[in-house]
C-alpha cells in the first residue's frame, strides 16, 4: 500500500462548498495523510523540517487547491519556495523525493469547454500546471496527469456527492496500486483514466 500525503490549500476553507467536502471524505482512508496548509500556517511561517519530514515519510504527494488566478493559492507557492530546498529536493545531493509520485488535485470555477484551444480560458488545466510538471521533474519525482472537477459552482448537491465518490476512489487506486499510471502519463487529467477503469468493468 503506497502512503498518500495531500497537502491541501484553500485560504477560505469556511466558504468552500466542494474541496472541503472531497478533504473531509478521504481524511479518515488509511494510509491518507491530510497536510491543511492554511490551518497550520495562517501567518504564512512554514515549518519546514516538519514539511520535509511528512514527504520523506510518504510515497505519493498530491496538491490539492483551488485554481486561482490559473495556478495555486498563494500559501502553497510559499510551500514550494521554503520546503523544496536545494540539497533537500534537487541538487547533488537533494536526492529526498526521487522515485515519489506527485499531482495536482484541482477544482476550477470554470467549465471544462473553456479550457481547450478555442475556448475561453485558451489553455487546459494540465498546461496551466506546467511549472508544478517541472519542480516535480527537477526533483526527479514521477509526475503524473492531474485531477480536475471542473465547473464545481454549476454542480448541484448530487452531482457533488458523485464527486465526492469519484475522488474517494481515485485515491484508493492510487493508494493501493490498482492502476498502471505509466500507461497513461500523457493524458490530460487522471479523471480521464477513472472513466475508462469505470467503462471497462
Ligand atoms: C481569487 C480567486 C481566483 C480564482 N481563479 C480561478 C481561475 O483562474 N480559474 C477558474 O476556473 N476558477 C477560478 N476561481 C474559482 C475557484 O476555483 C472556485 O471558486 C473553487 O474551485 C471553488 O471550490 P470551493 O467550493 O472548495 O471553494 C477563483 C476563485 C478565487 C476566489
Amino acid at each position: 500500500m503506497r502512503k498518500i500525503l495531500i497537502i491541501y490549500a484553500h485560504p477560505i476553507e469556511n466558504k468552500s462548498r466542494v474541496n472541503k467536502q472531497l478533504i473531509k471524505a478521504v481524511s479518515e482512508m488509511e494510509n491518507v495523510t491530510i497536510n491543511n496548509l492554511y490551518e497550520s500556517y495562517p501567518d504564512f511561517y512554514i515549518n519546514v523540517k516538519y514539511e520535509q519530514g511528512l514527504l520523506l515519510k510518504h510515497d505519493v504527494i498530491i496538491w490539492h487547491h483551488p485554481l486561482y488566478w490559473y495556478s495555486a493559492p498563494a500559501l502553497l507557492k510559499e510551500w514550494f519556495d521554503l520546503v523544496l530546498e536545494h540539497g533537500f529536493a534537487y541538487g547533488k545531493e537533494g536526492t529526498a523525493l526521487i522515485g515519489k509520485m506527485a499531482l495536482n488535485c484541482i477544482t476550477t470555477g470554470g467549465r471544462e469547454s473553456t479550457y481547450q484551444s478555442g475556448g475561453m480560458n485558451r489553455f487546459t488545466v494540465k498546461q496551466f500546471l506546467l511549472p508544478f510538471d517541472q519542480s516535480a521533474y527537477l526533483c526527479k519525482m514521477q509526475y503524473l496527469p492531474p485531477y480536475v472537477i471542473h465547473g464545481v459552482h454549476l454542480l448541484n448537491n448530487n452531482d457533488v456527492a458523485d464527486e465526492i465518490y469519484a475522488y474517494k476512489k481515485m485515491i484508493s487506486f492510487l493508494r493501493d496500486e490498482l492502476f498502471d499510471v505509466n500507461a497513461f502519463m500523457k493524458g490530460d487529467s487522471l479523471n480521464q483514466l477513472m472513466s475508462q477503469i469505470k467503462s471497462d468493468n
